[in-house]
């Protein structure tokens, strides 16, 4: 498959892929969230693949936004379709991926680079980054299901603050609230990154997969996630991973999942 604008790159079960539009930023236009659809798509289904990283290319930004260029003329129904087609395409397909997703923040991430990283599972933040949704400043608010995530991520009070101020926030406070999991140097980060993504490497895919599903099961509409909890623990039982984990406890060794 060939991308204009991502790099992607597996090794190790690790798959990384760069937004690789420097001299924009890395700012997310339709035809990047169309080439991250697409590239996750086919990396859903590859078997040398057990975890994604999704960063930016350069040394400045993560993603410093969609990118206001392309959508400043829109009329409301263009940004209805913009809004609609990436929640669904994009935000929504990482939330809810089978496979890991970790945002290595490397910079900027604003406004719908940061609604990217709050879609991932895992969020790693390097210490030049600033963090933002700064839409109020530009009259429209959060499209990318930010007003939601950041709730969800951080409480109501906070994102608030947040996206009613359209202030940034550096790495260090954006791990006090619980934005990010860690900081890191900017240097150590993807090192840092993959040893993370290493250790879900050598975990059972398919309950890894199932636990993604319990954990936003609580944060949708009409599901009881305690209720699926309960189904996919038991869906586990006598699966291929769930034999070959038990028994290698059992027998005092190492699981080798497939
Ligand atoms: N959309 C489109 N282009 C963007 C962009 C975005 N969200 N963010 C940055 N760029 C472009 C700039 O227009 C510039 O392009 P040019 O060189 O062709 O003029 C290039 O990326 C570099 O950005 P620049 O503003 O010169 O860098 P800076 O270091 O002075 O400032 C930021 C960095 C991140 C503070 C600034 O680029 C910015 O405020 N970006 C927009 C952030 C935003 O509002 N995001 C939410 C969008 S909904």
């Amino acid at each position: 498959m060939k991308f204009e604008n991502i790099l992607i790159e597996t090794k190790d079960k690790i798959s990384t892929i760069t937004i690789n539009r420097p001299n924009k930023l890395n700012a997310l236009n339709i035809l990047t969230i169309k080439e991250l659809h697409n590239a996750l798509e086919a990396l859903s289904s590859d078997n040398s693949c057990k975890v994604v990283v999704i960063t930016g290319s350069g040394t400045k930004a993560f993603v410093a936004g969609a990118d206001i260029s392309e959508f400043y003329k829109f009329s409301k129904q263009e940004g209805y379709q913009l809004s609609q087609d990436g929640q669904t395409n994009l935000f929504d397909f990482i939330e809810n991926y089978s496979k890991p997703v970790i945002a290595a923040i490397n910079g900027y991430a604003l406004g719908g680079g940061l609604e990217l990283a709050m879609a991932c599972h895992i969020r790693i933040a390097s210490k030049n980054t600033l963090m933002g949704l700064p839409e109020v400043s530009l009259g429209v608010t959060p499209g990318y299901g930010g007003t939601q995530r950041l709730a969800q991520l951080i409480g109501k009070g906070r994102a608030m603050e947040l996206i009613l101020s359209a202030n940034m926030i550096n790495a260090e406070r954006g791990e006090k609230l619980g934005l990010t999991n860690h900081t890191t140097t900017q240097d150590e980060l993807i090192q840092f990154t993959y040893e993370l993504a290493r250790k879900m490497t050598t975990n059972s895919s398919t309950a890894i997969a199932a636990s993604i599903k319990c954990i936003n099961s609580n944060f949708k509409d009409g599901e009881n996630g305690y209720i699926t909890e309960i189904n996919e623990f038991s869906n586990c039982f006598q699966s291929e991973d769930f034999i070959e984990g038990t028994n290698a406890f059992i027998e005092k060794r190492k699981a080798k999942f497939k």
